[in-house]
């Protein structure tokens, strides 16, 4: 058995020494010819390795190179430099696998996140993104064990489906038809959809909400977990064309315990990650500190990222309309100052990033859920509401970020269901299978979506959404 070491994070809890240990790991740095700072992504701190001068031949000591992989074996002793309590006093160094110290790109001193990403295949090798992705997973596990806990499935939607779930029209198209123009033609001289792979059109998944509402109206609780894909051009710092979200479906939910629902989960996954990732939220947290420094004094925001995380787990989160939201916006100095790039004029106007950011960064300083939003601004599936005007929508928003989950209840009389649908030109026929759920046994019901990556980049305080998945999908960028 090769596998016989122990992780550098155990090892360095570990209070006593003189005992025998094997670790293995990727080199960060070698010092005087005798000094190894080693790293095996278990926690950000390295265990230093002591190759005593004169025990180790010249050959192996050159190979001991940035980023080269080794295992090496010897005793725990209390360390005699600054720094670390302990340290491997090793009898035996084998290289696993060289790194050309001039060309291994990681190379010890700070790089820029832009540099990172287009190195995103070693950028796991260094400590910011070490955390990020530890705590990515960490969240990642809270959301299954929040679910779990409640008595929540864990269902698995379909990633290729025929039907637009967000009626957006921003979908990939999935085929096996040739692109070369040979594709078979209908009567109407368009691709013949019904030579390909599924007999139709198809598409990755938007969302997998429309196929957790049919299991819901027969397990009651249910989540998806997984990823979705939208094809719209947005280059922005909160936006990926793949991306991973979190779909609760309820039944037997209104808005209100959906907003609550929503609440709990968050806090809950915020909480969970500062509890068990103490070491890399203090790293993060610290960087972050480092990257605010860079930026003028008015820009700076007035809490670290741990006192933030804190308060809004500690808070409740501030509950109000759309139309309560536009009255704030649209008497605001911001507003009358022109300083908005989009103005708020009337009622019913979609509200733009830099309004949410500004409810919840300016106005309200805390978590924001929005309700009640004009039907022509939202999907077909949410409950409208008595007003003719509005429907029973919440996205809530949170400060640096903006929106970060998006949810409703459902709309369950099949009638207004339908007129909706009609009125969105949304295909009723298509959508036979959702319909039935309203037309045996329906009931009321809501859900919501949280998106993943922006969750991860709310509690790591990563500024770009590209530096919370490991290869980002965007415009123009697949690479990796
Ligand atoms: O608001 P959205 O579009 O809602 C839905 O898809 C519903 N079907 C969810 C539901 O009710 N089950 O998306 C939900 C969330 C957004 O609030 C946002 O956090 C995230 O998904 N999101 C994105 N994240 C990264 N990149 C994108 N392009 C995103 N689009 C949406
Ligand atoms: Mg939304």
């Amino acid at each position: 058995m090769f596998n016989k070491r122990i992780r550098i994070k155990t090892l360095l809890a570990i209070e006593e020494t003189n005992y025998e240990a094997t670790v293995m790991g990727w080199i960060r740095t070698f010092r005087n010819n005798q000094f190894i700072a080693l790293n095996d992504g278990s926690t950000n701190n390295n265990i230093q390795i002591v190759a005593t001068l004169g025990m180790f031949d010249e050959a192996l000591l050159k190979r001991l190179t940035t980023g080269a992989c080794i295992r090496a074996s010897g005793t725990i002793i209390p360390s005699l430099g600054k720094g670390q309590k302990v340290e491997l006093k090793a009898t035996t160094i084998e290289i696993l696998g060289d790194s050309d110290a001039e060309t291994y790109p990681m190379q010890p001193k700070k790089h820029s996140l832009e540099f990172l990403r287009e190195n995103a295949h070693m950028r796991f090798r260094t400590n910011t993104f070490g955390s990020v992705f530890r705590v990515r997973h960490a969240l990642a596990f809270a959301i299954h064990k929040f679910f779990n806990d409640k008595g929540f499935i864990y269902l698995h939607t379909p990633i290729i489906t025929a039907s637009d779930a967000e009626g957006a029209g921003e979908m990939f198209k999935v085929t096996t038809l040739p692109l070369d123009g040979t594709a078979p033609k209908n009567e109407y001289d368009n691709i013949n959809f019904k030579e390909d792979f599924f007999g139709r059109s198809t598409n990755l998944t938007v969302s997998g909400q429309l196929e957790g509402e049919l299991a819901a109206m027969a397990l009651s609780d249910i989540y998806t977990f997984g990823p979705t894909f939208r094809a719209e051009n947005s280059n922005t710092t909160r936006h990926l064309a793949e991306f991973w979200m979190v779909e609760p479906e309820v039944a037997f939910n209104d808005l209100e315990d959906n907003m609550t629902l929503a609440e709990e989960f968050i806090k809950y996954v915020i909480k969970y990650a500062m509890e068990n990732n103490k070491e890399d939220m203090e790293f993060l947290s610290l960087r972050l500190d480092e990257e605010e420094k860079q930026k003028p004094q008015s820009e700076r925001s007035d809490m670290g990222l741990l006192e933030k995380l804190k308060f809004v787990v500690d808070n409740d989160f501030e509950r109000l309309t759309y139309t309560e939201a536009i009255e704030i916006l649209k008497n605001s100095n911001h507003n009358k100052k022109k300083k908005f790039k989009y103005l708020i004029e009337v009622w019913g106007t979609d509200l733009q990033s830099e309004h949410e950011r500004y409810l919840v960064e300016k106005h309200f300083k805390k978590p924001v859920i929005l309700t009640d939003y004009p039907k022509e601004i939202k999907s077909f599936y949410m409950r409208q509401n008595n007003d003719g005007k509005t429907v029973a929508a919440m996205d809530i928003l949170a400060p640096g970020i903006g929106e970060i989950v998006g949810g409703s209840q459902r709309e369950e009389r099949m009638d207004k269901l339908i007129q909706r649908m009609e009125e969105m030109h949304v295909p009723v026929e298509e959508l036979w299978w959702y319909l039935e759920t309203r037309k045996f046994g329906t009931c009321p019901h809501a859900g919501f979506g949280l998106g993943f990556e922006r969750l991860v980049q709310f509690v790591t305080g990563m500024s770009n959404i590209r530096d919370v998945i490991p290869f980002p999908r965007y415009p123009k960028s697949a690479e990796f």
